[in-house]
């Protein structure tokens, strides 16, 4: 039996609750627990609702707020490292589920897919989703592309999805990320990366679950609002990067289905409103700290301050760009987090004009076939 948990903060409550009515329904689920960053309008209102809730569906409904647990911003490391903890000493059920709180296509197939793999013996089961081609830019070009330089030899690279806070893990593997100092500590937006990171390094088998309606939730504008996030997750892969991984593992991806046409034809960020972002809140010192990239980086960068400019931020060119932020970027100086921002800003622009103007399907080839040579490359060099 499991236990569904929703990490949340300031989320449309309406959204929420029925979540929590869907998961409740579900046979297979016991409780359900809300984790709420803090005690905002959504927790009092969904406060509120539980008694009725547990009333109708007859099974507890939680809601509390996470714990301080970790070292780093306090945010959803926290809010999940506070569910582990929950299942782990609060209650005695096989399994554990997450899932975002703000996803508006949520239904009880979620749950009862994840659950069958789990039946099969799985030990982790990670939903995925069709994407839209200029969507998730932190998971191709940071995490993606990280996994594939530093461990190029493991199941890291191919996992679809690595950043998704939509899955089940049995108990063992909770017990196992919950004991572990470094998924303890990483309080914020990299939590997904350590789970991800953790799970595989340990050797769960892992399987991904397609689910084609898509994940609908809240849109972003412009990149801005991605770049704590950005930072977060880099900055997670960074403090990993002397960790060796086995090669290989237990890794199954269901076969994906057809791509609904709202995916298909949506844009993922505001192109317009993030190209100024390339000139904007240059210090004299984020231009010294170009010293550090190949001369045309530097070159083009200096010239954004003038008019936007990424085509020199090719496949290539951002291996390389990586690698030097893996050795030099400081995430607690304000200047790198700036610069690592504009940086990954040209990247995700050149990919967008050069390939995913190109198409759904080109775009799609392309960014499989980009962490593969990535992969290869880095195998090439011993990882
Ligand atoms: C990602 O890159 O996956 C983030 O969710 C932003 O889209």
């Amino acid at each position: 039996m499991s236990l569904v948990a929703f990490p949340f903060k300031n989320e449309d409550p309406e959204v929420l609750i029925g979540n929590v009515k869907v998961a409740l329904s579900h046979p297979r689920v016991e409780e359900v627990l809300c984790v709420g960053a803090s005690e905002d309008r959504c927790f009092t209102a969904l406060a509120e609702a539980s008694p009725k809730l547990e009333k109708e569906h007859g099974k507890p409904v939680k809601v509390i707020v996470q714990e301080r647990i970790g070292e780093l911003r306090p945010g959803k490391g926290d809010g999940m490292n506070t569910a582990l903890k929950y299942f782990l000493e609060e209650t005695s059920y096989r399994r554990l589920h997450f899932y975002d709180a703000d996803i508006v296509s949520f239904s009880q197939e979620w749950i009862t897919k994840a659950e069958e793999a789990a039946d099969q013996g799985f030990d982790v089961v990670r939903h995925y989703f069709p994407r839209a081609s200029t969507d998730a830019m932190i998971t191709w070009h940071i995490t993606r592309t990280g996994f594939a330089i530093l461990w190029p030899e493991s199941t890291l690279p191919w996992i679809e999805q690595p950043l998704g806070g939509e899955l089940l893990l049995s108990r063992s593997v909770a017990e196992q990320l919950l004991n572990d100092e470094r998924v303890r500590r990483q309080s914020d937006w990299g939590i997904d990366t350590l789970y991800t990171f953790a799970i595989v390094q340990n050797q769960f088998s892992l399987y991904e679950t397609y689910i084609g309606v898509g994940k609908l939730h809240k849109l972003y504008g412009k990149l801005t609002d991605l770049k704590t996030m950005l930072i977060e997750c880099f900055s997670a892969i960074q403090s990993l990067q002397g960790e060796r991984v086995p090669k290989g593992g237990t890794h199954r991806i269901e076969y994906p289905g057809p791509v609904p046409q709202k995916v298909r034809e949506k844009i993922g960020y505001d192109v317009e409103g993030s190209l100024s972002l390339l000139a904007e809140g240059w210090t004299p010192r984020q231009e010294e700290l170009l010293a550090y990239f190949p001369d045309k980086v530097q070159e083009g960068m200096l010239a954004c301050r003038s008019f936007p400019r990424f085509g020199f931020m090719d496949e290539d060119t951002w291996y390389r760009v990586y690698q030097i932020l893996l050795e030099h970027f400081d995430p607690t100086d304000r200047d790198w987090q700036e610069l690592i921002f504009r940086l990954w800003l040209a990247r995700v622009l050149e990919y967008t004009v050069t390939v995913a103007l190109r198409g759904y399907d080109y775009a799609l080839h392309y960014l499989h076939q980009m962490v593969s040579r990535y992969a290869a490359q880095a195998f090439g060099k011993g990882g």
